[in-house]
């Protein structure tokens, strides 16, 4: 991949998309969290972006000629049937699908463990529903959805967490587990992609720290500069995403275009 050339400052300039082409057909999945706003709002921004699909579980942002909401629910299939179908009416074909739902606590059951003492069946449940098979449903009903003559992206939010081999400090059972299978379904998911269409790309990303309800009881440790926010983390992995290409299908890539090991 080319690295991706992104600062405070070139978050404040319009998004270009280099390597995509223009009249771009976009959606993001979980455009009402932290980062998926963010998402949403640069691509709504980008002149090359024609048609933007928006979609979340709450917070319906309406309608305007590029932009169109609609509802989707991970833990219900046929709302994210429904949201493909549309996308499908309205706009063919997709350029670049954002999935940028996810879950580490849930003020109940699910709380980030600190020991195996914590690990509990049903909060373990909740942290795959939404951070593994929810996206792999959407893989299900959007990959078909992708560009086949020009470069397309479907990219899943992940974690450096997920890191089988990173992981050093333990702990955070359920996300942590959740996530790296996550990493292995983009994995398989991106090989039975290449056979189907060979432009285009299934990646995971790592966004960094950045300033949002996941990450809000988890942020006192974090280091002075290093809390990113929403649009500066979006923007920078849109840039990452601007740099694929085919070869680099199956991977793991964090905001500052470094391959994450599995
Ligand atoms: N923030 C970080 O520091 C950080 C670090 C590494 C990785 N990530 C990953 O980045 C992604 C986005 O995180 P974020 O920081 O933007 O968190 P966030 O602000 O909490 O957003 C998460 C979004 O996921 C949506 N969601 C949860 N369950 C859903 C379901 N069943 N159906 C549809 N949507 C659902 C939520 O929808 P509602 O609005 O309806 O609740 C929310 O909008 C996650 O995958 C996270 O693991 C974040």
């Amino acid at each position: 991949m080319r690295p991706p050339n992104v600062s405070n400052a070139a978050a404040n300039q319009g998004l270009v998309l280099e390597s995509f082409g223009d009249r771009l057909n976009v959606a993001v999945v979980g455009a009402a969290g932290g980062l998926g706003r963010a998402f949403a709002d640069d691509l709504d921004g980008c002149e090359a972006v024609a048609a933007l699909h928006a979609f979340s579980r709450s917070n319906s942002g309406g309608r305007t000629e590029k932009l169109a909401w609609q509802r989707l629910d991970l833990e219900d299939e046929a709302s994210i049937a429904d949201a493909a179908a549309l996308a499908k009416r309205e706009s063919g074909e997709l350029h670049l699908v954002i999935v940028a739902t996810g879950i580490l606590h849930d003020g109940a059951q699910l709380q980030p463990e600190k020991s195996w003492r914590s690990i509990s069946g049903p909060a373990m449940e909740t942290a795959f529903r939404v951070n593994t098979i929810g996206p792999a449903l959407v893989a299900k009903h959007f990959l078909p959805l992708l560009a086949t003559d020009s470069k397309s992206v479907f990219a899943a939010l992940s974690a450096r967490v997920g890191s089988i081999e990173d992981n050093e400090l333990g702990g955070w059972h359920a996300y942590r587990a959740s996530k790296a299978a996550l990493n292995m379904v983009i994995k398989t998911l991106s090989i039975e992609l290449a056979r189907r269409n060979a432009r285009a790309i299934c990646v995971g990303l790592h966004p960094g720290t950045v300033d949002s309800a996941l990450s809000k009881p988890f942020q006192g440790g974090v280091p002075e500069g290093k809390l990113f926010q929403p649009a500066h983390a979006a923007r920078a992995l849109l840039m990452v995403l601007d740099g694929l290409s085919p070869g680099d299908s199956g991977g793991l890539f964090a905001w500052d275009g470094t391959r994450i090991p599995f």
